[in-house]
């Protein structure tokens, strides 16, 4: 695992989109896995600025979420087809049929988990996976439990998860009780994962997961067994761990 500890959010930021700009230099046809959430929202500004300067098109991008909430259309504001239409999908120039979020309105979700499942592997895996944390260490929706799902699959989401994310809501009533997410296996089809970490209330959890070893208690700490992990840091996430010279 590679790990960049930046001063703050900001530069945590500039140095993921960095990371998406090499990414689509390189390949300019990537697939590109997005996540949702605050973690992503600096690194998400400055793709668009960049793309706004002419330094990168998303014109033959692929891009594939890692969940939706089950039951909100996609005009709800708090809907994660929502959130990318506008934090990124409408201010670049991605074609929006090359976009894909899982649909949590479908009527046949087992259908839909398949389907979802069989199109990260049509396009060959995620060139890059965008990850955040949650302050529980869950990853996508993927939230810590005795057995873990491998694949696209419906995930009733922990009381914790649904306190933190009622901050989006009008109230925590309103919050879906359940998500369609990628799996922990669909999350590891991915060439490069990016896992960030910003902020203060994720310093307990990166400390626990700089301490674990691999356990579904923890599920980000899967991210242990990949072999190209990128983990960026600001200071204060960082905060409580004292040794990180060992990984
Ligand atoms: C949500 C999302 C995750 C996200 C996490 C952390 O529940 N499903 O993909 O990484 O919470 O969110 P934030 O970045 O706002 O702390």
């Amino acid at each position: 695992m590679r790990i960049i500890i930046e001063d703050d959010y900001t530069k945590l930021s500039l140095t993921a989109a960095q990371i998406i700009q090499k990414q689509l230099l390189k390949k300019p046809d990537s697939v590109l896995g997005l996540a949702t959430g605050s973690s992503p929202l600096g690194m998400y500004k400055n793709l668009i600025a960049m793309y706004k300067k002419g330094l990168i098109s998303f014109k033959n991008v692929h891009s594939i979420n890692l969940d939706e909430y089950i039951g909100l259309s996609e005009n709800h504001p708090q809907s994660y087809h929502y959130f990318m239409a506008k934090k990124l999908f409408d201010h670049i120039d991605i074609d929006k049929k090359n976009t894909h979020i899982p649909n949590g309105l479908s009527c046949n979700l087992a259908e839909e988990m398949m389907a979802y499942e069989a199109l990260i592997d049509r396009l060959g895996g995620q060139d890059i996976q965008i990850l955040g944390i949650g302050e529980n260490g869950h990853i996508g929706f993927n939230e810590p439990a005795n057995k873990l799902e491998l694949f696209t699959h419906v995930e009733n989401l922990a009381e914790s998860t649904i306190k933190a994310n009622s901050r989006f809501f009008d109230k925590i009533d309103d919050v879906p009780k359940s998500a369609i997410s990628m799996g922990i296996g669909s999350i590891f089809k991915a060439k490069h994962i990016v896992l960030i970490a910003s902020g203060i209330k994720k310093a307990p959890i990166m400390k626990e997961f700089f301490d674990s070893t691999v356990s579904s208690l923890l599920p980000a700490s899967f991210l242990k067994l990949h072999k190209n992990v990128t983990l960026i840091m600001d200071k204060e996430s960082a905060n409580l761990i004292e040794e990180i010279k060992n990984y």
